[in-house]
């Protein structure tokens, strides 16, 4: 591969997965060998880097050999004055990206709103995932649904206007994939009406429309072990169909990434 394949977890709601799939999709590609980084741009909060520490701590106190990925994370500037706050904010994310730039893959995750690091990221990806929960609340921020009416929304208008700058600093394009988190069966009626909705925008909007997660209790559970469901056999659980089905349904997702 000749440069790191980037991976921005995004989407400007918060609660919907991005860290924990973000977390997922790198151990994923770890336990297949490759050389992985993660960055968080979500800093303030620091859900992915307290997991990736909680993996470490996991590492020291049962002396296990698990694999967890180069971690850094960046900084929303101090500086009063916007304009030298977004250059601060701009080199760190820069000397992050530099130091991992002999990885196979960068995986990215950012905050649940609109900040400069958030757009800056967005606009090195190749791929970008946005996980949504399967609410019309969520699919607001792609799209808003009017009683007759469909017209792009925040979210969907910033991704357009990374793309743009993508092309224009080097000709890339990014492609995107838009997957559902934590479906149930609960609400099977609105499910099919926001999956309707998802089908019918992915090409007006340019998205890849992914099967998604379920709910999963087990998925609560990791964070604070630092574990990921690719951690099975250290888990004192037994396996159950849930988890083999999981396992598959994070094997379907990073199935859609194109790495180039
Ligand atoms: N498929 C799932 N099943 C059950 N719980 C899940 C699932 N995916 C995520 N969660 C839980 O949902 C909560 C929110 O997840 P997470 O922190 O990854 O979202 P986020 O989009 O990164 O949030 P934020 O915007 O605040 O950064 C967490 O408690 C997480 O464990
Ligand atoms: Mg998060």
């Amino acid at each position: 591969m000749a440069r790191p394949h980037v991976i921005v977890l995004g989407n400007e709601k918060g609660g919907t997965g991005k860290s924990t799939i973000c977390m997922h999709i790198a151990m994923h590609f770890l336990a297949n060998g490759c050389k992985v980084g993660t960055v968080d741009v979500d800093a303030r909060q620091g859900t992915l880097t307290r997991y990736i520490n909680n993996r470490l701590k996991y590492q020291q106190t049962k002396q296990a050999s698990i694999a967890a990925p180069q971690h850094f994370s960046v900084h929303k500037s101090n500086l009063n004055e916007p304009e030298s706050a977004k250059k601060e904010e701009q080199s760190s994310f820069d000397l992050a990206m530099q130091k991992l730039s002999d990885h196979d893959f960068i995986l990215i995750d950012t905050p649940g709103n609109d900040t400069f690091l958030s757009r800056l990221a967005h606009s090195h990806a190749d791929t970008i995932i946005t996980p949504l929960n399967d609410s019309f609340v969520d699919l607001d921020m792609l799209v808003r649904v009017d009683e007759d009416n469909l017209s792009p929304s925040l979210y969907s208008e910033m991704v357009w206007e990374q793309r743009k700058a993508r092309m224009m600093r080097d000709k890339r394009s990014i492609d995107w994939i838009v997957m559902r988190n934590r479906l149930t069966n609960l609400y099977s009626h609105n499910r099919g009406k926001v999956e309707d909705v998802l089908v019918s925008l992915a090409k007006r909007i340019g998205f890849r429309l992914a099967t998604g997660f379920n709910e999963r209790v087990i998925f609560r559970e990791l964070f604070v072990s630092g574990l990921t469901l690719l951690d099975f056999e250290l888990m004192d659980k037994s396996l159950t169909i849930s988890h083999v089905t999981a396992k598959q349904e994070l094997r379907d997702l990073v199935g859609m990434i194109k790495v180039n």
